[in-house]
């Protein structure tokens, strides 16, 4: 018996009663993501804890049959949209940041400032040079502006802000075709990013999922709307 097989009941039971929940990612297929989630952690400029990451992979594997493009609000230095890229069978990654820092925190967003996470546009070009990536700087939802007919299999939103949770939701929601998938990180960890999910989902056939980590997760079931 080895000291994980012994000790791993205990511990799993340990976290539990201290508010914690310990997952084993050490077979197959869930093995190689952690480690791939580890290896570009180590770069710097991812900001998903384990959980997180590996669930962005998985929810995005799970789009593999539904047509349409992937994209991220909240992309920052890269880190993210790099690993939604190594599993993105090649489909287009739409990625959008004012990679000038958050846009002015409102009422809801208590904690956060403006300017937070500022990065420059060409060190992240650079980063993700060679990738199906493109770019869309600026404030969305201004900058979708070229994509009002796209249509979208997977969505990852990491925008901190009230305010650009709701905005991102109202141009996504309508154009992921059915069985795409949202995630949305920050879910019940920034009282904002809280909010906005329970409102905008308030009046919607899809019962937003939490998940374990900071995220929440919406498989969409009505139809695209052709707007
Ligand atoms: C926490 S960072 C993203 C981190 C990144 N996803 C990662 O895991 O490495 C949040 C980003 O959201 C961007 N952001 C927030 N609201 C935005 C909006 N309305 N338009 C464009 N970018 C926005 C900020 O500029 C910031 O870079």
């Amino acid at each position: 018996m080895t000291l994980k097989e012994r000790f791993g009941p205990f511990l799993k039971m340990w976290c539990a009663r201290n508010g914690m929940v310990l997952a084993n990612y050490s077979n197959g297929d869930r093995k190689a993501r952690l480690r791939d989630y580890v290896r570009l952690k180590a770069q710097g400029r991812l900001l998903q804890n384990p959980a997180d990451g590996c669930q962005l992979i998985n929810a995005l594997l799970a789009t593999k049959n539904v047509d349409g493009d992937i994209a991220e609000v909240g992309t920052a230095a890269g880190g993210s949209a790099r690993l939604i890229s190594q599993y993105s069978n090649g489909k287009t990654i739409h990625v959008f940041d004012t990679f000038e820092g958050l846009p002015k925190p409102g009422k809801m967003d208590a904690g956060f400032v403006e300017g937070q996470y500022r990065c420059s546009l060409e060190d992240v070009q650079e980063y993700l040079k060679g990738l199906p990536v493109e770019f869309h700087k600026g404030r969305f939802p201004e900058s979708a502006g070229s994509l009002q007919a796209s249509r979208f299999s997977f969505v990852h939103l990491d925008v901190d802000l009230y305010q650009s949770v709701l905005d991102c939701l109202g141009f996504f929601y309508p154009r992921l075709n059915p069985g795409g998938i949202l995630v949305c990180h920050d879910y019940l960890h920034v009282e904002g990013v809280t909010q906005a999910i329970a409102k905008f989902f308030a009046d919607k056939p899809e019962g937003p999922i939490e998940l374990i980590g900071h995220q929440v997760m919406v498989v969409k079931l009505s139809p695209t709307v052709i707007c």
